[in-house]
């Protein structure tokens, strides 16, 4: 179990003593740290309509998993909570779309989420799901507490209507033009690309999602949460209270607070999710985002019988770890339904990223465009601290960020194998060379050596202040300086050169540079979890505190160290080639599922006459061979079945000559000769052309004799 129930002084006194300094709306603020006991880490719940991808691990896990590792390392009390979002329309169109039942589709991508994060390392306390019998009752209770209380408005109001699937259209059954940014794909809760919360009738040119129908409006009664009351609080609470927060989070939440906040429904007209609990609520569920974060609570209450100490203390700092689309949901409408719940705390803070692009282009599960975390962990064992440094690297803090394969390769090869790799290497392999493998004593330190060593506290501050204000970029480059003043100081002091005239020098340097790699398998844990396990075994010591950071003496004289082996190794281009070209037809079955779309108007008619002149027959290709000097043109040989002639023809884009030998085609034989390239062309192969461009040859189905004709 891990570290529950240990006692907190350190991180407690950290957050006693520092004073913050934070800027804001240009506006400068002395944050003063509030004493906190313990803390509640959440990741928001992904929702189990498919597998995880790279964006969601830099927008929220990654940096989530950086934060409680750290808080750990120091001995604090911290849970980290997360689960499957199971409810709600993504997981009844996904499954619509795939033919089987929602349960089925919730039941697959919540294993295939929950093993991905487990085999990249995802530290979190427990991964529950939405469908969990405790969450069900959690959320049911919650529900019937504000009823209970008249927190909730009851409107019948008109919503659409699908007439023909019979049946309500809520949230994402519903697509149209968005009226803030023109999309024209915009959902009924929400525009994805201009991140606006809508509601179904705030779309232009509504159509059902599940028959393209036009839908009408029908009655039906559901339970409002009326923001609008609780609008006065989260003024407070945000623009006052929290300015500390990061500026694209706070931006967000004043934007939302200027335009004057609505009442929401928390019910659906749907036949999957949590039953409304009053009475006359039936065929309706709870709203997926009424339901989705009361089970944070949930995964605690399942983790722990004491889970309300971390829900009901105002000493524990709760934190939520988002995306930018969830901002809204997390700042306003969860906080005022713990409000006007009463007895919970409220987030400390919710650090929500931007989105991470793939390649120059928005990460999108529908078109397939995006790294899938269990294929990269299946094409990539054994690098799944790569992935976390990349992302890390490059996670999009403060706005949109593009993920890039060759930044992969470059950051893999000159970062992680070059720097930190590179360093680690060379001190251990210089003292199995020396020592054989025991740990040398360090004689007198020189000034130089001091200076080195005196650099390290200020990288352990760095790590904290960085760490602590969720920069997680920063902070993962100040851990790296650590291996760079560890490379430096190799690169300065030659052991090698000395090992014959000086050796006792030569023992104060290794002993030094074995200090600095102990003290790197600290600080890269929470970044590269995986990395820093593998130098601890390599360095034969168990996993030091945070405050061992620092110490010249985790390695004692005399210690024998294990078999020195490689962190890191180079990744070659054909790997990276390998992942591009999985890109490039993507791609390219996009746009020919795009172009299957298109249709291009029918030309003019002909006679019969004009149709009779064709004369199109099956023919053989007996040989083919490309022409000197083109990159398109083939020369091809056919048999007729009148003769044996000669075609000139555009196909060596697509086909190579091997391909084309046997294989029958349909060829218009009495196109007028022409020359191309010095070679006399009599006849056209007629092949298919879809709106892309790209060309398929045309052959009949069965074998048939060369020269039947076609007509
Ligand atoms: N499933 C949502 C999404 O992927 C996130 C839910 S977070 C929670 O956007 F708070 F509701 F749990
Ligand atoms: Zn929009």
């Amino acid at each position: 179990m891990p570290n529950r129930n240990r006692t907190t002084d350190v991180s407690c006194m950290l957050d006693r003593q520092r004073q913050r300094i934070h800027f804001n709306e240009n506006e400068r603020v002395i944050h003063t740290m509030k004493q906190f006991k313990r803390y509640l880490v959440t990741s928001a719940l992904p929702y189990a309509n498919g597998p995880v991808h790279i964006g969601h691990l830099a927008g929220v896990y990654i940096p989530s998993d950086i934060y409680t590792r750290y808080l750990r390392l120091r001995g604090a009390d911290v849970i980290s909570v997360c689960g499957s979002d199971e409810h709600g329309v993504p997981i009844t169109i996904k499954a619509r779309q795939e033919g089987v039942s929602p349960q089925d589709i919730v039941d697959k991508y919540h294993n295939i989420i929950k093993e991905s994060f487990r085999r990249l390392g995802m530290s979190f306390d427990i991964y529950s799901r939405t469908t969990s019998p405790v969450h069900h009752k959690t959320a049911s209770d919650f529900f019937r507490t504000l009823y209970e209380k008249g927190e909730f408005i009851e409107q019948t109001s008109e919503q659409y209507y699908d007439p023909e699937a019979k049946q309500f259209l809520a949230d994402r059954y519903i697509v149209g033009t968005c009226p803030h940014c023109q999309n024209e794909r915009a959902y009924g809760d929400q525009c994805e690309k201009c991140g606006s919360t809508l509601n179904p009738t705030d779309l232009i040119n509504p159509k059902s999602a599940i028959t393209g129908a036009t839908p009408v409006l029908r009655e039906t009664k559901h339970w409002f949460l009326p923001l609008d009351k609780h609008e006065a609080f989260l003024r407070k609470w945000i623009l006052e209270e929290h300015k500390e927060w990061k500026s694209n989070v706070y931006g967000q939440c004043k934007s939302w607070l200027d335009l004057g906040l609505q009442p929401r429904a928390v019910s659906r007209d749907l036949d999957w999710g949590i039953p409304v609990p009053v009475e006359g609520a039936e065929g309706k569920v709870l709203y997926v985002w009424f339901d989705a974060p009361i089970g944070y609570i949930s995964a605690t209450k399942e983790l722990t019988p004491d889970w309300e100490k971390y829900w009901k203390d105002e000493e524990t700092k709760m934190v939520h770890f988002i995306g930018k689309d969830n901002i809204v949901f997390h700042c306003i409408v969860f906080p005022s339904m713990l409000q006007a719940h009463g007895g919970y705390i409220l987030p400390e803070n919710v650090p929500a990223n931007e989105f991470l692009n793939l390649e120059g282009d928005k990460i999108s599960t529908s078109r397939n465009w995006a790294v899938w975390l269990h294929e990269y962990l299946d094409e990539f064992p054994g690098k799944e601290d790569v992935l976390r440094y990349v992302l890390c690297a490059n996670a999009p803090e403060t706005k949109d960020n593009d993920f890039t394969w060759k930044d992969f390769q470059a950051r893999n090869n000159n970062e992680l194998v070059a720097i930190l790799g590179n360093f680690v290497n060379r001190a251990l392999v210089l003292t199995q060379k020396y020592y054989d493998g025991e740990v040398p004593a360090a004689g007198e330190l020189t000034d130089y050596d001091r200076e080195t060593i005196a650099e390290i506290p200020a990288i352990k501050k760095g790590l904290e202040d960085n760490i602590e204000n969720y920069r997680f970029r920063e902070a993962l480059k100040v851990a790296m300086n650590l291996a760079r003043l560890g490379n430096k100081y190799l690169a300065d002091s030659e052991p090698w050169k000395l090992a014959k005239s000086d050796p006792e020098r030569v023992k104060t340097i290794l002993n030094v540079a074995l200090q600095i790699t102990a003290n790197i398998a600290i600080v890269i844990e929470p970044f590269m979890p995986f990395t820093s396990e593998k130098l601890l075994k390599m360095l034969q010591i168990a996993k030091p505190g945070w405050d061992s950071i620092g110490s010249m003496e985790l390695l004692p004289a005399g210690h024998k160290i294990g078999k020195p082996e490689l962190l890191f190794e180079k990744i070659e281009d054909s790997v990276i080639e390998a992942q591009l070209e999985k890109l490039a037809a993507t791609k390219r079955a996009n746009l020919a599922a795009e172009a299957g779309k298109q249709v291009t108007p029918q030309k003019e008619n002909i006679s019969f006459d004009d149709f009779g002149k064709m004369d199109i027959r099956v023919v053989t290709i007996k040989a083919a061979e490309k022409i000197a000097k083109t990159k398109k043109l083939l020369k091809l040989t056919i048999d007729t079945g009148i003769d044996t002639r000669t075609i000139v023809s555009g196909i060596a884009e697509y086909y190579t000559p091997e391909e084309l030998v046997g294989r029958q085609v349909l060829v218009l034989i009495n196109l007028e000769p022409r020359e191309l390239k010095g070679v006399l062309s009599q006849g056209m192969i007629l092949m298919g052309q879809d709106a892309t461009g790209k060309m398929v040859l045309l052959t009949p189905s069965d074998k048939v004799g060369s020269g039947t004709i076609v007509g």
